[in-house]
């Protein structure tokens, strides 16, 4: 009867190993990293205190009012510019380990130049950094997320080759600055929707929407523009300081509508559209743009009489210059959709904007809509792109950057919750299977100004109350599950 028993025991052990994955009492490593992630114009506001000068995004929300959902702009936002030491104690309530935030380029350098330190902007992230160390929080540094100097963009914004060089020098002021006490930094947030979004198409500003040769050209300098700022880094300040540079990209996980050879071609084309043209150049073994895109696109450029691609490639030089600048890899990650050549001309191609691949993307009825129109929650999607980090590139150092839901108000954020739970099993899983996962940003800290959608889409584990002179901050549910998540280092309830 016992060895019976025991067998019985050990055949079911096996079976629920194999077939499904034995979840209960699995932890995090104590030295995985949890945080919270923010951004400067989604929260600072003070947009034009202490010497700032306006951004592009200060400049869209004053001149084109329209183009923002609710008509509202960052001018005050969270006002954390004042309420930073709210946002720190929010972060001890939390029990978080790390905190991401973004420098805002045209707080630090008015002109957009080095040429003058504006010293004000400089202390006021040096209160918040000495704020966080102060109670053990590690800072981790976002240089440029969104924000770029207004007066840059007078000039041609990433589509100037010069901008690789203005990005070099605002990134020696900020390491300059910070380095002694920061030892983490990313040089940029999400180059594919600066590039897309932002001069691709009009998603996000300056809203250039030169479809199919903005996006080219910005991918050019934005990856040349990260090198030289890891290359500054990694020569003078890691050597005296210690510390890490790396580079975030958004990471949809895009999945092939069937098994069929076309659709996981359709996969790969829209993957290397998607992220691969940003992050292959500094990942991939051989370095430079995703070879099957860069074909695409001449052939397409010639038929159209284009005289050379639209998509310029990079020299050798360059190549060898950009290969390799990443001590990890940084993802935000939120959602995904079933992509396949067939669905091209059907009611679900993508926006005529991405004619360069002809590749369209569903999203099955059954996958939650989050209040945000771009984002449903797809199974299992935090696993299947941090596997797809894994299969491209190899084993290396991930960050998990941003990752967060959102909804349109309340405390009682049952889905949110939902969403963290389900993604955090994805980042157990993708543990399990060896993937050298560090850690974890929720995004985001609290509810802030979301892009052209204003403040109508809430991210925040607190709620921010607009209404209130005073921007109460109130922890929703998904903020005490978080943080009994950080202090068990478990996921179950
Ligand atoms: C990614 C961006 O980095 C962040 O600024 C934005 O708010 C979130 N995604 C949510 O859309």
């Amino acid at each position: 009867g016992y060895i019976m028993k025991l067998l019985v025991l050990l055949l079911c052990s096996a079976v629920a190993v194999t077939y499904g994955k034995v979840r209960q009492g699995r932890k995090f490593p104590d030295d995985f990293v949890f945080g919270v992630a923010t951004a400067s114009y989604q929260i600072e506001g003070a947009w034009d205190e202490d010497g700032k000068s306006e951004n592009i995004w200060d400049y869209l929300v004053h001149n084109n009012p329209d183009a923002i959902v609710d008509r509202s702009t960052g001018d005050v936002a969270c006002d954390s510019y004042h309420k930073y030491k709210r946002d720190v104690e929010m972060m001890r309530e939390l029990g978080i380990d790390s905190y991401r935030f973004s420098l805002s380029w045209s707080r630090i350098l008015p002109s957009g130049f080095a040429n003058h330190v504006n010293e004000a902007g400089v202390q006021f992230y040096n209160n918040l950094i000495d704020e966080l160390l102060k109670y053990n929080i590690d800072p981790i540094i976002t240089l440029y997320h969104w924000d770029l100097p207004q007066k840059l963009q007078d000039l041609g914004g990433w589509l100037n080759p010069l901008v690789v060089d203005w990005f070099e020098d605002y990134a020696r002021v900020v390491y300059e600055s910070f380095s002694d006490r920061v030892k983490s930094f990313i040089t940029i947030n999400e180059p594919g929707q600066v590039c897309y979004d932002g001069y691709g198409t009009d998603i996000k500003a300056p809203l250039l929407n030169a479809t199919g040769i903005g996006e080219y050209i910005c991918a050019r300098h934005i990856a040349l523009a990260h090198a030289k700022a890891y290359h500054l880094y990694n020569n003078v300040y890691k050597p005296k300081y210690g510390g890490v540079c790396g580079y975030t990209f958004a990471m949809d996980s895009v999945a092939p509508l069937t098994d069929s050879e076309e659709d996981k071609y359709a996969a790969e084309l829209m993957t290397q559209h998607q992220w691969a043209i940003y992050s292959d150049p500094v990942f991939s073994k051989d370095g430079g743009f995703p070879k099957e895109l860069l074909e695409l696109v001449a052939k397409k450029s010639a038929a159209q009489g284009f005289p050379r691609s639209r998509l310029i490639d990079f020299t050798e030089e360059e190549k060898a210059y950009i290969r390799g600048t990443s001590d990890f890899y940084g993802v935000n990650h939120y959602t995904g959709s079933l992509v396949s050549s067939s669905l091209y001309t059907s009611q679900y191609a993508v926006p005529s904007s991405l004619d360069d691949i002809e590749v369209g993307q569903m999203i099955p009825d059954d996958w939650l809509q989050s209040a945000s129109a771009w984002f449903q929650k797809m199974p299992d999607s935090m696993y299947i792109t941090l596997k797809l980090i894994q299969k491209r590139y190899g084993d290396l150092p991930i960050y998990i950057t941003e990752n967060g839901w959102s909804s349109y108000g309340g405390i009682d954020d049952d889905d949110r919750v939902d969403y963290y739970r389900s993604a955090l099993e994805g980042v157990l899983d993708a543990l399990d299977d060896g993937l050298n996962i560090k850690g974890y940003y929720a995004w985001s800290l609290m509810d802030n100004f979301e892009w052209l959608a204003g403040y109508t889409e809430r991210f925040g584990l607190y709620q921010v109350d607009y209404d209130d002179p005073e921007l109460t901050r109130t922890p929703r549910k998904s903020a005490f599950v978080y943080k009994h998540i950080i202090k068990t280092r478990m996921i179950d309830p």
